[in-house]
């Protein structure tokens, strides 16, 4: 035979067993693929797919399949996403793969698999996705072998137990642990705070219930932190100060007290979530000079005092900004209105109720959300020839003891949202109201309106999505 007849037919016989054996037959972009693997490995992979029900399988996501070793034809990379069903058991040709190095089975249906104590045979992996399955139980201690883990997702399933053993995987950059049914203290001892390397910690959603400790200042090189969604409870430790590679920090939805935490040093904090805690006592004037911070979510905590705006108009970027539920005081808007990047504010329901003019936030040009629920609104600033952010598409207005109808609204062509309800308007709504081009959902209920200006039909032409409702609860007179 030839040299090319002998390529050729070598070809044929490679194409032959891509088509026949596998579905899922991909190349990357650096070689290798399924050409590469030994028969073995092949063997190993469909036996693997047929332990499942692969009929979920999108057969066109190419991004799924698995990946050989050009040298020694050994399976590294596996991922199948999205894709299988039934019970990973721990006779699974899965754990025969000793040679996988990245391993991602995220959003599969294993129905009520626990984790097999198997997975400690793979110690090779860097790189394991687990997450959006529905596993349950405990993470096995046997995870604690894949010492090579860089990697671990596990987030969105139904685990449980205490934080899962990680003693020496001290390679970890990015633990995601995330909504799940983790529970119990994090103490000083345990081997969360040895993970030196860790850039990303998700630990959001959960029921871990803990006071911060002083150790997680250990974790330097943290980019990302996530507790929301807790019961962390007690003060954020001055340790905090040194983690100061942090860019984004989730706290909210816990029980923390306290003043507020320690982050005036993080300089290179981007974004800063705390609400829905305990915090107490005023807002430190540095945390507006951070160069890069552009989410600060400070609602539903005790705050009091007003916030001061660093003066330099370059030194803030913050683009949104809530603070409702507070108890800051009056003064705090003009501040507010000197953040002129912001595009979404909100100030609703504030425990101290005082009169604010809406006027003072038209600076605010590329302000598109705006919630001041719960506010007393001047009626003079609801007036057709006063200021207001005029590129708002989101706009809050209910409980704000407003009588009459707010016609400066009708400088909002932008408007998509709007939410006047609960509030003590009378009189008919005004004809221009059903002709916002974007408007689609507006909440009018529990008001007085006696009727509206204009024809139906006019109702049957607009934009609007879900109003039927809002106003057949309104106390409309037609
Ligand atoms: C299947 O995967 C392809 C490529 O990723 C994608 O474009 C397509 O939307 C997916 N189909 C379904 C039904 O998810
Ligand atoms: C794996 O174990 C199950 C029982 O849990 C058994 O039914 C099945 O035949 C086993 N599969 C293999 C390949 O050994
Ligand atoms: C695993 O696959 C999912 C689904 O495509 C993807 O979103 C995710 O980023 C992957 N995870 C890792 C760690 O590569
Ligand atoms: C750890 O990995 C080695 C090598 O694959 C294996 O022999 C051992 O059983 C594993 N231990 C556990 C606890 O999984
Ligand atoms: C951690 O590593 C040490 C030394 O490398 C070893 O003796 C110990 O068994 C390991 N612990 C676990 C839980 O794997
Ligand atoms: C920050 O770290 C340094 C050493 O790395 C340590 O001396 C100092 O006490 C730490 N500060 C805080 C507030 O933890
Ligand atoms: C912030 O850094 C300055 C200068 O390095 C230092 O003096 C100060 O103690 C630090 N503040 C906190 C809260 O760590
Ligand atoms: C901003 O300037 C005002 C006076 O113009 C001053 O009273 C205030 O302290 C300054 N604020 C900051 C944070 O520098
Ligand atoms: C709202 O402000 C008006 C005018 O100052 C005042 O009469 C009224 O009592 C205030 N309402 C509330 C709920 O604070
Ligand atoms: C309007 O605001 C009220 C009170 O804040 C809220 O209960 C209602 O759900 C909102 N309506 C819509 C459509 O979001
Ligand atoms: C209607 O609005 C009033 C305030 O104007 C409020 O006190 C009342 O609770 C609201 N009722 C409902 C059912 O939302
Ligand atoms: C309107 O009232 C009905 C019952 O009276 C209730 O089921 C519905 O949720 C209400 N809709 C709104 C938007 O308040």
């Amino acid at each position: 035979m030839s040299e090319s007849l002998m390529r050729l037919h070598f070809l044929l016989l490679v194409l032959l067993c891509c088509v026949s054996l596998s579905t899922f037959a991909t190349e990357n972009a650096h070689g290798g693929g399924l050409v590469g693997c030994r028969p073995r490995q092949i063997q190993a992979f469909t036996q693997f797919k047929n332990e499942f029900d692969t009929r979920g399988c999108n057969h066109s996501d190419f991004s799924n399949g698995v990946w050989c070793d050009k040298s020694t034809g050994e399976i590294t990379k596996l991922r199948l996403s999205a894709c299988l069903s039934g019970t990973l058991k721990p006779n699974s040709s899965l754990f025969g793969m000793h040679h996988l190095r990245y391993l991602n089975l995220s959003g599969n249906n294993f129905i009520s698999s626990s984790l097999p104590f198997e997975f400690g045979n793979l110690n090779k992996l860097k790189v394991l996705s687990l997450s959006f399955n529905g596993f349950v139980g405990q993470v096995p201690s046997s995870f604690s072998n894949l010492s090579m883990l860089s990697v671990l997702s596990l987030s969105n399933n139904e685990l449980s137990g205490s934080f899962p053993p990680v003693r020496n995987l001290t390679k970890f950059t990015v633990l995601r642990l995330s909504r799940n049914h983790f529970s119990g203290t994090l103490n000083s001892k345990n081997s969360l705070f040895e993970l030196h390397e860790l850039i990303e910690l998700n630990l959001a959603f959960n029921s871990f219930s803990s006071s911060l400790l002083f150790e997680f200042g250990n974790l330097k090189k943290l980019e990302s932190l996530s507790l929301s969604s807790n019961g962390f409870f007690g003060p954020v430790p001055p340790t905090i100060s040194n983690m100061t590679s942090l860019t984004a920090l989730y706290l909210g939805q816990n029980s923390f007290t306290g003043r507020f935490p320690l982050v005036q040093n993080l300089t290179k904090l981007s974004q800063l979530y705390i609400f829905d805690n305990h915090f107490y006592g005023t807002i430190p004037s540095s945390l507006f000079t951070l160069p890069f911070l552009k989410v600060l979510y400070l609602d539903v905590n005790q705050f009091s005092g007003s916030i001061e705006h660093p003066n330099s108009s370059s030194s803030s970027r913050l683009e949104r900004l809530k603070l409702g539920y507070n108890e800051f005081e009056r003064k705090i808007l003009e501040p507010i209105s000197k953040f002129i990047t912001l595009k979404v504010l909100e100030l609703s329901f504030p425990k101290k109720s005082y009169l604010i003019d809406l006027s003072l936030l038209s600076s605010l040009n590329f302000l598109v959300y705006l919630d001041v629920s719960g506010n007393n609104i001047s009626r003079a600033s609801l007036r057709p020839d006063y200021a207001i952010p005029l590129n708002l598409e989101f706009f809050f207005l209910s409980y704000c003891g407003i009588s009459e109808f707010p016609k400066i609204l009708k400088a909002l062509k932008k408007l998509e949202f709007i939410n006047i309800s609960s509030n003590k308007i009378k009189g008919k709504i005004p004809e221009w109201f059903w002709n916002f081009p974007r408007l689609s959902v507006m909440d009018i209920s529990n008001n007085s309106f006696n009727g509206f200006e204009g024809s139906v039909e006019l109702l049957g032409n607009s934009s609007l999505q879900e109003i039927e409702e809002n106003i057949r609860n309104s106390t409309l007179d037609f």
